[in-house]
């Protein structure tokens, strides 16, 4: 059974064109695919890297679904909310302390996810250090996820994606751009065979790995479309300046597209410069997914108003 049958997901999740005078100015067409808006509790790219994880854990009958994040991860929280829509225990390794206000953390708990904190040292080696595997060895009929989501079955929902794109398109974008951290989603893109777009993913993390990353995820499918920005990560995975913090806000009030400050503001920044700075030809049209990640919001919050007490 597809996982959309049964659940209220907004799927085909819909695609906007948003104008403005830049984009007037140097002729490009700019279509958002909102994966934002597929679901409150599970979307943007984690549902597309989870579905076909929940399909394979259900039919195997595994109970329990295990994960590991951060304090504030994304990852996490799309876990726990697949695990109550489709009725699977939920585990997570926290890495560090858990902070008992931290608002990801006390939505996972609402969810019915289990957090367990470990040291940094052993979230470090994963499921491979004794500490950990002790903790996953007390739950039984495990499906294990890594960090992150990423793993083949993750980059066959993404797949997914582009072919819902390309049916819901009347024609087919020069260029799809999103922003990535693993590199699964934009590996996902490379896989589908059907690609005829180039791929543009701007890196959230300062790395130079990440093409040769993707490459390897996608086993080398599709190289050759593949371009990977790393000019716009504002210091690197989790940091954040003013100048993006403003630039979210007004995106906000233009478009009533909110953008959190980890990735898509990133990512949604960097594609506007280089618009601006005439990296695309007159006449391009790009598709820029929204991956969602908007929980992030409220955490971002968080840490400001700890930071000023
Ligand atoms: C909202 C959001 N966008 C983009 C990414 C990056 O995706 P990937 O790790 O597949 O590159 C993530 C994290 O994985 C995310 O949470």
């Amino acid at each position: 059974m597809e996982p959309e049958d049964t659940i209220a997901f907004n799927l085909p999740s819909p695609i906007m064109e948003i104008k403005s005078e830049i984009l007037d100015t140097k002729n490009i067409a700019l279509f958002v695919k909102r994966e934002d808006l597929i679901h409150p509790w599970l979307s943007g790219n984690k549902y597309r890297k989870l579905k076909y994880n929940i399909l394979k854990a259900k039919s195997n009958d595994k109970t329990t679904f295990v994960t590991f994040g951060g304090a504030f991860s994304n990852h996490i929280v799309a876990t726990a909310g697949a695990g109550k829509l489709y009725g699977l225990k939920t585990l997570s390794i926290i890495r560090g302390e858990i902070d008992e206000d931290n608002p990801t953390l006390s939505f996972c708990r609402e969810m019915g996810m289990q957090l367990i904190p470990v040291s940094r040292q052993a979230y470090r080696n994963k499921e491979s250090s004794e500490e950990i595997k002790n903790i996953i060895q007390r739950f039984p009929d495990v499906y294990l996820v890594p960090e992150g989501g990423t793993n083949t079955l993750a980059l066959q929902g993404v797949s997914e994606m582009l072919s819902e794109i390309y049916a819901q398109m009347q024609a087919i974008p020069i260029a799809i751009v999103l922003p990535c951290g693993t590199g699964g989603t934009a590996a996902g893109m490379l896989i589908n065979p059907d690609l005829k777009s180039r791929v543009l993913a701007f890196s959230s993390l300062k790395s130079n790995h990440l093409y040769d990353e993707i490459i390897n995820l996608a086993n080398g499918k599709n190289q050759e479309f593949l371009t990977v920005i790393n000019d716009y990560h504002f210091g690197g995975y989790g940091d954040w300046d003013n100048t993006l913090l403003d630039f979210i806000s007004q995106f906000e009030i233009e478009h009533n597209i909110p953008l959190d400050h980890v990735y898509n503001g990133k990512a949604m920044y960097g594609l506007l410069d280089m618009i601006k700075n005439d990296y695309f030809n007159p006449g391009t049209s790009i598709c820029y997914i929204h991956t969602g990640g908007l929980q992030g919001r409220a955490g971002l919050e968080y840490i400001k108003s700890k930071r000023k007490r």
